[in-house]
């Protein structure tokens, strides 16, 4: 899929890894009698998910807690995406299965994107969990929880063509205050042959823009100042539209994803907006054009490769070639000049040759991507690869092409980083640096952290940064009058 998720090989990514399995909070209220432990592992999508769930629960007077101790539910958000993502969540369940051995009250399920495959093995087999809810059922989850206290499992995994869960507003856990995910769609009709996402997630169906824009609109006043708009693939994001390019409704406006872009830039000059993930069969020259017309659109695309060979993408169904990639590719360089770029790679996919790893290590040379993603292929059951094609490369050989990959990209990265040394950045500050009371940290446009000292300055503000130096991909510098 392309949300750009597991993330161990950056300086970002290790923040995110720290949040995975992380437990989420919102504070207790007179009415909330029961507490709700949640974890969510995975892609951002299923951070956003959470925040729904924990919205639904609240309604239904669950307070989210830190301490798994004091839980009466315990709620994992699952990913599919590898088979080592599958395998930490399932080592969690045993835990918890002891767990409840003492608690015989507790109630333990399973959300996302594992709940349909392994509902079964989950429920009956192993008996690990009462509970099973897939991506698109979080509404009834009263209702199942209700069922589990009768006495009974309780499972929803069925998938759906239409819920956005738009007008449901997110209770936004383990909140900063300042940057805050938006799901402007769900699902993904894609079909990239790795790919288990569309098995898990369902049918692609965007979100009213209205809600969208209100959200938009609500953390602003909030305080606030960075949203990130969230899709598998948000270059095939319409509304009023359908596949074939019908309009539905002659009255309302037909908005792509460029119009939607533009809309939430509009909320105000002072939010800036991200998104993930772009699709480089879709991403069309109007997205970039209406990044370039905004400066409060940050100049930073993660648009994944995934392999520089066009057999290996064909094998892939990715629907373009090294060709196309690198034509998109030279489009963002020629109207943004100085965007970022990032990446997602898979190494040691089915019948994979050494030549054609070559093609996908000599694309990042072309390239020099600021960041990247990097994986070892993981077979998932029902995709189109498991049942077309033969996971044949050697495990050792998948390994040491992925090394070589890493390696690659370690260069790029520091001495992408090392180009952004010596300018000043604008930098919305996001809190204390982990590493010193005294210092804040932020983000670039390009999605560069910038660490410098504290001063008189606070979270939510916009300062410009002179670089002075960097330690990995983190730039240092210090706080300098607006240019
Ligand atoms: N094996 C390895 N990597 C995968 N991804 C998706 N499915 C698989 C798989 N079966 C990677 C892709 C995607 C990212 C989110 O995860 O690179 O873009
Ligand atoms: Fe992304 Fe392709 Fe998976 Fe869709 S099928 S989520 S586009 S990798």
């Amino acid at each position: 899929m392309n949300d750009s998720s597991h993330r161990p090989q950056h300086a970002d990514a290790l923040l995110s890894e720290e949040l995975q399995g992380a437990p989420t909070v919102v504070p207790a209220q007179p009415t909330h009698t029961k507490k709700l432990y949640l974890e969510s592992y995975g892609c951002q999508m299923n951070f956003s998910d959470s925040e729904i769930v924990a919205s639904i629960l609240d309604g239904a007077g669950y307070a989210t807690t830190r301490n798994e101790e004091e839980a009466d539910l315990i709620l994992l958000n699952t990913c599919a995406i590898r088979d080592n993502a599958e395998q930490r969540v399932l080592k969690r369940l045993t835990q918890f299965k002891q767990a409840k051995r003492n608690r015989p009250k507790l109630v333990v399920g399973v959300l996302g994107c594992m709940a349909e495959r392994l509902r079964e093995n989950l429920l009956e087999q192993q008996k690990l969990v009462d509970l099973v809810v897939g991506p698109d059922a979080y509404r009834d989850l009263p209702n199942l929880v209700e069922q589990v206290h009768g006495g009974q499992k309780a499972v929803n995994v069925l998938l759906s063509r239409e819920e956005t869960y738009a007008e449901i507003s997110p209770v936004r856990l383990d909140a900063n205050g300042i940057t805050a995910f938006i799901s402007i769609m769900r699902g993904c009709d894609n079909m990239c042959s790795f790919c288990v996402v569309p098995f898990t997630r369902g049918r692609e169906r965007s979100r009213d823009p209205q809600s969208i824009v209100r959200e938009a609109k609500e953390l602003f006043e909030q305080g606030y100042r960075e949203v990130t708009l969230l899709g598998q693939n948000v270059d095939s994001y319409k509304w009023n539209i359908d596949n074939k390019g019908q309009i539905k409704n002659a009255d309302e406006p037909v908005v792509r994803f460029a119009e939607l872009l533009e809309l939430v830039a509009s909320v105000h000059p002072d939010l800036r907006v991200r998104f993930s993930t772009s699709h480089p069969k879709d991403m069309t020259d109007d997205v970039l054009h209406a990044m370039a017309r905004h400066e409060n659109i940050c100049k930073y695309i993660h648009l994944p490769v995934q392999s520089g060979n066009s057999d290996v993408l064909k094998r892939m169904n990715r629907g373009y070639t090294r060709e196309w990639y690198l034509d998109r590719i030279a489009a963002i360089r020629r109207i943004l000049p100085g965007c970022s770029i990032s990446t997602d790679v898979i190494a040691g996919f089915c019948g994979e040759t050494e030549a054609e790893h070559q093609d996908t290590l000599s694309l990042m040379r072309e390239v020099k991507y600021d960041m990247a993603y990097m994986f070892k292929y993981s077979e998932r059951p029902r995709t189109l690869a498991e049942r077309k094609f033969e996971d044949d490369v050697p495990e050792e050989v998948k390994g040491r092409r992925l090394r070589e990959i890493i390696e690659l990209q370690g260069e790029h990265s520091l001495a992408g980083a090392e180009r952004l040394v010596g300018q000043v950045h604008k930098v919305l500050i996001e809190g204390v640096s982990k590493k010193s009371e005294e210092e804040l940290f932020g983000r670039t446009t390009h999605n560069t952290i910038a660490v410098f000292p504290r001063g008189e300055h606070r979270a939510g503000e916009y300062v410009h940064v002179h670089a002075t130096d960097r330690s990995s991909v983190t730039l240092r510098g210090t706080v300098v009058p607006a240019p």
